[in-house]
């Protein structure tokens, strides 16, 4: 069965560990990540854009699937699905489709009409037993052919959202979507500590988790991060498997162009940095 997020990362903030949110794309994403939590024993998030939603036929259809791989894979382990980066209406179409938690993205607001919008969709999300997270400051890169420059969040503004009831709170503090330049800044963890100081027990979430160093996310969960969101690094690890089954002509030898083979190697490849990433956000054992 899905559950909400909020339980899950209030015991990652306590228990200083951080738990993934993994973007799913299709049914091979979704059963990979599945597993490795399984296997793990970790709790996940899996989390879906609105270009992805609308990939995979809809909201209702990725309820479907992610509700049946729960019960026919045996699934004991806490799965939150998750609306990533939602506008107002379909944070509202989420809601509807038996989603266990949204994101509502109303950073490019002004924060007057952040705070009244989360405010109404907190209500709306608690109403239906679903965890909601909220996001000021907006975080860079490209998503979904969103670009947004990355810039660092006002801890003030973070405190007027974290205090309508959010269940975790997105902050950009000089993170992106994507890879990150050469020239890259870094994470602000002067940025980090201020808002933790203002919003205290409030899951933070680390948007752009690929290609962040070790040290910077173990630094980040020590201040308060307590969700982390990775999308781009399972895009990139199964392309390089894929890639590397075709260039060897193995969808040429034998029944090799089956779909179930030719997506085999992505798919484990998946799985690899899922659980690459669960290990070093800590959170593997801790889903019960
Ligand atoms: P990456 O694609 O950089 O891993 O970011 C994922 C993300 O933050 C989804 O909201």
């Amino acid at each position: 069965m899905l559950v909400s997020a909020t339980e899950m990362l209030k015991k990652a903030k306590a228990g200083h560990y951080a738990v993934g949110q993994f973007n799913i794309n299709n049914l091979e994403w979704t059963k990979s990540i599945l597993q490795t939590a399984q296997e793990l024993n970790s709790p996940v998030i899996l989390g879906v854009s609105e270009g992805a939603g609308k990939y995979m036929c809809g909201y209702k259809t990725i309820v479907g699937m992610v509700n049946g791989m729960i019960e026919e894979m045996g699934i004991t382990v806490p799965v939150a699905l998750h609306l990533d980066h939602g506008s107002y209406d379909h944070c509202y179409k989420c809601i509807e489709a038996g989603f266990s938690s949204v994101m509502f993205d109303g950073s490019h607001y002004s924060i007057e009409e952040n705070v009244a919008k989360t405010k109404e969709l907190v209500a709306a999300a608690h109403a239906k037993g679903l965890s909601i997270e909220a996001e000021v400051g907006s975080i860079g890169g490209e998503e979904d052919g969103v670009v947004g420059a990355g810039e660092c969040a006002d801890p003030d503004e973070c405190k007027s959202i974290a205090d309508l009831g959010v269940d975790m709170l997105a902050a950009g503090i000089g993170n992106i979507h994507g890879k990150y330049p050469a020239n890259w800044a870094g994470l602000s963890f002067e940025t980090l500590d201020a808002i933790q100081q203002k919003t205290g027990e409030m899951p933070l979430v680390l948007h752009g988790g690929t290609g962040i160093p070790e040290d910077m996310i173990k630094k980040a969960i020590s201040l308060g991060v307590a969700k982390i969101n990775v999308n781009t690094e399972c895009q990139l690890s199964f392309a390089a498997a894929t890639r590397k089954y075709v260039e060897a002509g193995k969808d040429l030898e034998g029944k090799g162009f089956d779909p179930r083979k030719l997506l085999a190697p992505g798919a484990e490849a998946i799985k690899a940095t899922v659980k690459e990433k669960m290990e070093l956000f800590g959170s593997v054992g801790k889903a019960n």
